[in-house]
């Protein structure tokens, strides 16, 4: 199949690719960008494993050919943090055993990531609706939305601080 020739901007790096039309999104970031942190849990845009940010939103990169993505700055769960300076989010998950398997982990931090872009002081009831999109198979929703909130108080607490 003809290829066709796009530029993506993942996690602040211009990268130039050749893909073909049929191939979707989280395949390209997976296998010819090597950033195996989104997961395919459904491929139906059901579950959310495979959410990262685009152009600012939350999307399921399963739901979106490549090739819809031309000229997208894109950012994954690699382009949140470095293994020595963690995100907050992904400090509160581990102090508030917000992951259990861990396979819904990056995409529900990616959305938790945008949706306190979105509502930087959220309701319990908020993160409950925010994440919504997002399962984890092991139903450990309940630590998940109490490592959003605290996530949410320190970011809060550090802006406050700053002020
Ligand atoms: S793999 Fe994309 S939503 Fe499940
Ligand atoms: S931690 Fe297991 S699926 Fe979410």
């Amino acid at each position: 199949m003809p290829k066709t020739a796009i530029k993506l901007n993942v996690n602040g790096k211009a990268e130039d690719l050749l893909v073909e039309p049929r191939e979707l999104l989280i395949y390209v970031l997976r296998e010819k960008l090597n950033l195996t942190g989104p997961h395919v849990g459904c491929e139906t845009s059901h579950c959310g494993a495979c959410t990262v940010e685009i152009d600012g939103k939350s999307v399921k990169s399963c739901t979106m050919f490549a090739v819809q993505a031309n000229g997208a700055d894109i950012t994954t769960i690699e382009g949140l943090s470095t293994p020595d300076n963690l995100h907050v989010l992904q400090r509160m998950f581990r102090e508030h055993h917000g992951l259990q398997c861990g396979y819904c982990t990056p995409g529900m931090i990616m959305r938790a990531h945008r949706l306190l872009q979105e509502n930087p002081n959220p309701t319990e009831d908020d993160v409950r609706f925010g994440i919504a999109g997002n399962l984890c198979r092991c139903t450990g929703y309940q630590n998940i939305v109490k490592s959003i909130l605290a996530a949410a108080a320190e970011i809060n607490a550090a802006q406050e601080a700053a002020e």
